[in-house]
């Protein structure tokens, strides 16, 4: 009997592809859900704090460059990989990242606990010509940063959407003086602000 239920499934394609959808579908629900409730993966890691209004310019330039395109921010739980980048990536440093960097794509080491691994100086000068410090690297320059300079007009308006729409924590004061803290900054400057801020909560 059974066998013969199971051969009606099998001889046709149509309902075994619903059913297959139906079972994938509750597989995933049973998986996914939880973790929206989670405290662990909901609640920001005790040391996190928002990004400043320099390092929020920077996180943008780092988007605007692609430099997600070749680095990765997520230290996976490997031995290789926690001796080399540190502690692994947990759910609660990433509560207020939005897009999240996370990526896959490895072609440079990962980045998601950069911040204070070389002093400003080394990151400018790797940033200009990479070749200049790591002779072999084959990361593109990018001079134009050092000669960009911000404006500042759009960084207030940033911090309210994080803050109104994503919850993140950004106090009046700090939106009121989030012009004043990048304008006449260079690009370079706010790139490397948000180099060195990553991976704070954690260390
Ligand atoms: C085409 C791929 C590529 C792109 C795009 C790229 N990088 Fe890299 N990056 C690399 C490679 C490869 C290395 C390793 C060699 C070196 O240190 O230069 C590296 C190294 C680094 C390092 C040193 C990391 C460490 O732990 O030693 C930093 C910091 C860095 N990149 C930042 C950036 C930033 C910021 C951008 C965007 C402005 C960027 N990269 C764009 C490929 C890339």
């Amino acid at each position: 009997m059974s066998s013969k239920r199971h051969e009606i499934v099998e001889k046709n394609v149509g309902l075994f592809a619903i059913l297959m959808v139906l079972a994938i579908s509750i597989g995933g629900l049973v998986e996914i859900t939880p973790l929206m409730f989670q405290k662990q993966t909901t609640e920001p890691v005790a040391n996190l704090r928002p990004y400043t209004a320099l390092e929020m310019e920077g996180r943008d330039i780092y988007i605007r460059e692609g430099c997600n395109v070749c680095h990765s921010q997520m230290v996976r739980p490997f031995r290789a990989e926690t001796e080399r980048y540190g502690h692994y990536s947990v759910a609660g440093e990433s509560v207020w990242e939005h897009p999240f960097l996370w990526g896959s794509k490895r072609t440079g080491p990962d980045l998601a606990r950069v911040g204070g691994r070389y002093s400003d100086e080394w990151h400018r000068v790797h940033l200009i010509n990479p070749r200049d410090v790591v002779p072999q690297s084959n990361m593109p320059g990018f001079p134009w940063l050092d000669e960009n300079i911000l404006d500042g007009e759009l960084t207030a308006k940033k911090l309210t959407i994080f803050k109104d729409n994503f919850g993140v924590p950004y106090t009046d004061e700090q939106i009121a003086n989030a012009k004043s803290n990048v304008v006449g900054k260079t690009e370079m400057q706010a790139l490397i602000a948000y180099l060195q801020s990553l991976g704070h909560a954690m260390k």
